[in-house]
């Protein structure tokens, strides 16, 4: 995908200029990995983001972070950067940009002590100057859209995303994304949709809604209030990739047709295959781990002890035909339809 159509599907038009509001797979650390981007995309995500890259690792060329910069196959492929220092920053979008991404995100709403202690992430949020000098030295370094992905401030006494938007916009920024939490509150409480208004209202440029989105009815909810151009999907996708396509069809007033268990269960296959091949199978049998139990959990198809066997065997061969059982020959309850709260 060029350049020009990343920004029309951030503004909400498609490829035929229909209207076609963005439905994003959001960055997950250690989740959100080549194969499970992949798939996202191809069951209709409008554009999946990779796991948070460390800027200076990148830089430095640490073999895990150009694993988890890969993008082969994505169109358009998004990484996403994170760091505190503009050197770096502005070093790992030009690497990035030079092994084919088609833009750089950048992390400005990770939470996590480990990156806010280096004041990366969300700390950039206690000092917009910093923030915008790191901004801007991305913005100098490549030629691709950049955006920018944060929280509604650092704590509720300072709820700055709208003047971090407006600095990102007269920055030359192409987009903003809004987790509608404050760092302090981390993952708790509820999202509030109807907070990232305020950015919406300061800026422009697209601003792309997330938290707590887990179906087609909750992101038409989540528009409304928030009056932004689309939404990001991330942990309801963990197990469900073809949600992100169902809600991105369903928000542009196509018919949604649910994937059946055969093609589910394909699709979890090969991203399962897809992980081995990536990390090799002694480290894609961990890495997998997680994406199983999601997997074996989204369909709840599986008994107790095949679960358990799933998400602890160290043989591929076992683990994908309990995969297809858990999708072909389901013990316990259906999958919710599409726009039922989950
Ligand atoms: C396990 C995990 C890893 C995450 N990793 C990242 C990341 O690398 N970069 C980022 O910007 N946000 C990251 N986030 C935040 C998500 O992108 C998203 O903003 C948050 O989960 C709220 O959206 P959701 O309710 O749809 O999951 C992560 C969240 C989780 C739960």
């Amino acid at each position: 995908m060029t350049r020009d159509h990343y920004l029309s599907a951030l503004r909400g038009t498609d490829d035929r200029g229909a209207e076609s509001p963005p439905v994003l797979l959001a960055p997950l650390s250690g989740v959100t990995d080549l194969h499970m981007r992949r798939l996202a995309q191809r069951l209709g995500a409008s554009a999946v983001v990779s796991e948070m890259v460390a800027a200076a690792e990148l830089a430095k060329g640490d073999a895990e972070s150009q694993v988890r910069a890969e993008g082969a196959g994505i169109s358009p492929h998004v990484v996403q950067l994170a760091g505190c220092a503009p050197a770096p920053m502005a070093e790992a979008a030009r690497i990035a940009v030079a092994n084919g991404a088609d833009a750089i995100d950048i992390n400005m709403g990770c939470p996590a002590k480990t990156v806010t202690g280096g004041e990366s992430g969300s700390a950039l949020m206690r000092d917009l100057d910093h923030a915008a000098r790191l901004l801007a030295a991305v913005r100098g370094a490549v030629a691709v859209p950049v955006t920018v992905k944060m929280r509604l401030g650092w704590d509720h006494a300072s709820l700055n995303a709208p003047d971090l938007a407006c600095r990102a916009e007269a920055l030359g920024l192409n987009g903003v994304t809004v987790h509608g939490r404050t760092r302090q509150q981390f993952y708790k409480g509820r999202a509030d949709w109807s907070a990232i208004r305020a950015v919406v209202e300061a800026v422009g440029i697209p601003v792309i809604a997330n938290g707590d989105i887990t179906s087609l009815d909750e992101a038409r909810v989540c528009l409304r209030e928030s009056g932004a151009a689309g939404v990001m999907i991330g942990r309801a996708a963990v197990g469900r990739p073809w949600l992100v396509g169902e809600i991105a069809a369903g928000l542009a007033g196509r018919a949604v047709v649910p994937l059946s268990a055969e093609a589910r269960a394909a699709a979890a296959c090969e991203h399962y295959e897809g992980l081995i091949a990536l990390y090799g199978a002694a480290m894609g049998v961990r890495h997998a781990r997680k994406h199983l139990a999601a997997y074996a959990d989204a369909d709840g198809g599986l008994s107790a002890d095949d679960r358990r066997r799933l998400v602890t065997t160290t043989d591929p061969a076992e683990a994908l035909r309990l995969l297809r059982r858990a999708f072909l020959e389901p013990a316990g309850r259906a999958t919710p339809p599409l726009g039922e709260a989950a």
